[in-house]
């Protein structure tokens, strides 16, 4: 009975493609919810594509009606595929490059939604449909225990047994740092070659002032910044971006 069966569906699948034109267009049918079930307001999932492209720009809060949709996919499997995805090309990339050995390679790391995880936070607070609330916010961040994003984590450590030096790069402010180098520890990331915050002299300046700044005076001592990682465009933007650039989904909150 098997083999017939296999056989009947050979010849099925093999006319369809003899057939050209005529043959059947399947709707395609977007499995991001939490159990694979498909998402029945497919327009939130137009609204992630098109944030992820940077068609949108400078919005301040996930639409109300994506809220659950936003919450699956970040909780759900997709989130995390998307994100191994981002990191593999990542790593293709960087073995195919003949790291030099002298120490100067450089891969710039943001931190939030890149290399730490903010989302047991956001989780509580309407994954990015809530307005942004800056005092629970850093609350949370002040606990130091947000978790590694894992894809991030084994880039961090793949690059790092290349060869390549980790620069963290991120927006927190200069008065965050013990904390966030603890929780950088916590998860695994025991060494850097710098850990840039945000100095006060950036205060009101967007990340791509900032970061690109300071990605200039990385250069300035001499360092290659062969790879960059972010989940915002602000990280990818700008001047001194490095040789490339990967970014990570985010379809919760935008930074300028
Ligand atoms: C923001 O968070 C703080 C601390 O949890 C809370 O007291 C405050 O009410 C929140 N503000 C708004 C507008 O929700
Ligand atoms: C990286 O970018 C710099 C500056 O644009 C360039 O000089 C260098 O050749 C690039 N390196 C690689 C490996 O592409």
């Amino acid at each position: 009975m098997l083999p017939l069966f296999f056989l009947a569906t050979i010849v099925v699948a093999s006319q369809g493609l003899d057939l050209g034109p005529t043959h059947q267009i399947h709707l395609l049918r977007p499995q991001a919810g939490s159990r694979g079930d498909p998402v029945p307001d497919v327009s939130c999932l137009s609204w992630r594509l098109v944030v992820e492209t940077r068609n949108i720009i400078g919005w301040a809060t996930v639409p109300q009606e994506c809220e659950g949709y936003v919450g699956h996919y970040m909780l759900g499997h997709q989130y995390r595929k998307d994100s191994k995805v981002v990191v593999k090309e990542a790593l293709v990339y960087a073995r195919s490059l003949k790291v030099t050995g002298d120490g100067k390679d450089v891969w710039i790391f943001d931190i939030d939604e890149t290399t730490l995880s903010n989302l047991p936070y956001y989780a509580e607070n309407g994954f990015g449909a809530e307005p942004y609330n800056a005092t629970s916010f850093k609350q949370w961040v002040l606990k130091g225990q947000a978790p590694a994003l894992p894809e991030s984590l084994k880039l961090y450590k793949k690059l790092l047994s290349l060869g390549v030096k980790v620069v963290f790069l991120t927006g927190r402010t200069e008065d965050q740092r013990s904390v966030t180098a603890a929780n950088l520890k916590r998860v695994g990331c025991h060494t850097w070659e710098k850990l840039i915050l945000k100095g006060s002299s950036y205060r009101g300046q967007t990340a791509v002032v900032y970061k690109s700044s300071e990605r200039k005076k990385i250069e300035k001592n001499g360092y290659r910044i062969i790879g960059n990682i972010g989940d915002q465009w602000s990280d990818l933007m700008g001047t001194n971006t490095g040789n490339r650039t990967f970014k990570l989904p985010d379809p919760m909150y935008y930074i300028n």
